[in-house]
């Protein structure tokens, strides 16, 4: 190996050998997620039970001779898990299953982030990234940045560019346009049914969205399709969604650290700088741009009346989050 080599880059993934885990670890060995030029050092964080379920997938992984993988290895003890990680994919919490909500997460998996989060701040790198995926994954990053006080808040991210995909997906095949036409589509608030998924900017072939399609199919049939997607495949598929949600969080983590392509946007969730009236420090979903590692809240985009009620209604549900895990003493 030439030894001017660039240090492989540290990923660290928590519930490795949940079901995203397993659909996110090979292609981030890949190359998928960070570039084909990019080694990466994985770092499997796992509770002990599963811990030697995520033992066998090294051994997969070993068997598949990705030439970036540098190296791997399973930790039980968070510390250990994100001593020098420069990424993490934060996976692990205890899925939704039918009729539950979101809100019934809260209790369950709030924990798991408060430790986390200490443990990030005990030795992650200095250009530190994290994105949430374990629900609720808006709160979860919101309590892992506050007890990962040495590190910038804006480092701690919430997936919900799966939801943007599904947007996409529903948008592309409404108008019967190919995916790749449909550009500045948002996500705007909570990873949860009171998302706002918003096609007021889009541009389908250049075309503005809303000349294509109807009032009644977005208020009546897009906005509640997209928002509810996620039970929908727990209800269908008798689990929650996984190689959906694995591919999201690698198109999240390379948009962040590649760039967004010159005239588009992703959705992430991001701490609020008091954007669009979104109260600051709560982690909301906005489209944003990204360029050099850093990303940036598109600024100044018209909101409507319409568009307004369902940001705010989305945004009162994470402050009643916050608020519930404040009382729990996990913020
Ligand atoms: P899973 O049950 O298959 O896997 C979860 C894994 O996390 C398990 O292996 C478990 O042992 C592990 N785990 C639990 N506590 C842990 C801890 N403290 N440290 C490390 N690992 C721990 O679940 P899954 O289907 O992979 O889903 C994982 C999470 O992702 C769930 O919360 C699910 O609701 C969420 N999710 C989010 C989105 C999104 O768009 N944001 C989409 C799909 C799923
Ligand atoms: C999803 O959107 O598919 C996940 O967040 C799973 C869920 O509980 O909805």
């Amino acid at each position: 190996m030439n030894a001017q080599a660039p240090a492989p880059v540290t990923v660290t993934v928590t519930g490795a050998a949940g079901q995203i885990g397993y659909a996110l670890l090979f292609r981030i060995a890949s190359g998928a997620m960070l570039g084909p030029d990019v080694r990466v050092k994985l770092n499997l964080l796992e509770i002990p039970q599963a811990a030697q379920a995520a033992e066998g997938t090294l051994l997969e992984l070993q068997d598949c001779a990705f030439p970036l993988l540098a190296g791997m290895e399973v930790f039980e003890d968070p510390v250990k898990a994100f001593d020098g990680a420069n990424i993490a994919m934060l996976v692990g919490a205890r899925p939704r299953g039918p009729g539950m909500e979101r809100a019934d997460l809260l209790k369950a998996n709030g924990g798991i982030f408060s430790v986390q989060g200490q443990a990030i701040n005990a030795g992650a790198a200095a250009d530190f990234k994290a994105v949430v995926v374990g629900n609720p994954a808006n709160t979860n990053a919101l309590i892992a940045a506050a007890h990962a006080r040495d590190v910038p808040a804006s480092r701690f991210t919430a997936m919900t560019r799966l939801d943007h995909d599904r947007a996409v997906a529903q948008l592309a095949a409404k108008t019967g346009a190919p995916v790749s036409a449909i550009s500045n589509l948002a996500i705007w608030g909570n990873h949860s049914a009171s998302q706002y998924p918003d096609i007021t900017h889009a541009t389908v072939s250049g075309q503005p969205a809303t000349e294509l399609v109807d009032q009644g199919w977005i208020a009546d049939e897009f906005i509640p399709r997209v928002a509810k997607r996620g039970a929908e495949i727990i209800a269908v598929r008798g689990g929650s969604s996984a190689a959906s949600a694995a591919n999201a969080a690698i198109e999240h983590m390379r948009l962040w650290v590649q760039g967004t392509p010159a005239g588009d946007w992703t959705s992430m969730a991001v701490p609020s700088d008091g954007s669009y009236g979104v109260p600051a420090g709560i982690v909301s979903s906005f489209p944003v741009t990204t360029s050099g590692g850093d990303y940036t809240i598109v600024p100044d985009l018209a909101i409507s009346e319409f568009s307004r009620a369902r940001i705010d209604a989305s945004v009162a549900e994470l402050l009643a989050e916050r608020d519930a895990v404040a009382e729990l003493g996990l913020f």
